[in-house]
């Protein structure tokens, strides 16, 4: 897998405040489809970010440890994750679209400068969120006005997230899975799996596909 799961104990009791949505229904796509997997870290960006937002509800006041732990579990997706996912559009994905010669390119251009754009934003908001959550999960709890900025944050990266990641489903990724060559999509996944420390030709298959 080229992110970490949540731990079997990640789902909430029945009735809890948090029920973060596991994904079973739809097979993960692996390294021979880089595209794919892309739109598989939109799911997990939006399950760990539905986990931060439902917490800031909680105001900053002190935690149960399955809270705890679901807090620190999404903290370190957005710090440890995410940024594996930024980085396979930004060095990937993005570079490869603007060498490309096909029609409707320039709109595309013209969209992954806003979305890059976006992903300097975010990381600026997650910096933050992830300063003031250590801090929950140290002090076991937070100041009002520290409460009040951590959900003001995920509110404004719910907002942020839904457009952005809108974007990129219906029109970049449909865009790149239909406009990159297979040698391009092979590079791009050889290089999101270099990403994560893992052999693209022995962990998904790439080998028998070339
Ligand atoms: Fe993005
Ligand atoms: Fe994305």
């Amino acid at each position: 897998m080229p992110i970490r799961t949540p731990p079997s104990n990640f789902r909430l009791e029945s009735g809890g405040p948090l029920m973060p949505i596991l994904i079973g229904a739809k097979p993960e796509s692996d390294f021979t489809d880089p595209v794919g997997m892309l739109g598989d870290c939109h799911r997990r960006i939006v399950r760990f970010l539905n986990v931060l937002v439902s917490l800031s509800k909680e105001n900053g006041k002190p935690l149960s440890e399955e809270h705890r732990k679901l807090l620190a579990t999404s903290l370190r997706y957005f710090r440890e994750g995410a940024p594996k996912h930024t980085a396979d559009e930004e060095e990937s994905l993005f570079p490869r679209l603007r060498r490309l010669d096909v029609p409707g390119l320039q709109t595309v251009l013209t969209t992954i400068d806003s979305l890059e754009q976006d992903h300097e934003c975010a990381v600026r908001s997650h910096v933050e969120v992830d300063r003031l959550g250590c801090l929950w999960l140290t002090n076991g709890g937070l100041a009002p006005e520290d409460a009040s900025r951590f959900a003001i944050l995920l509110n404004q990266l719910a907002t942020l997230y839904l457009h952005h990641i809108g974007t990129e489903d219906t029109q970049v990724f449909p865009f790149a899975a239909a406009a990159l060559s297979s040698a391009d999509r092979r590079a791009i996944g050889a290089e999101m799996a270099a990403r994560r420390g893992l052999s693209p030709t022995i962990e998904s298959g790439i080998a028998a596909a070339r």
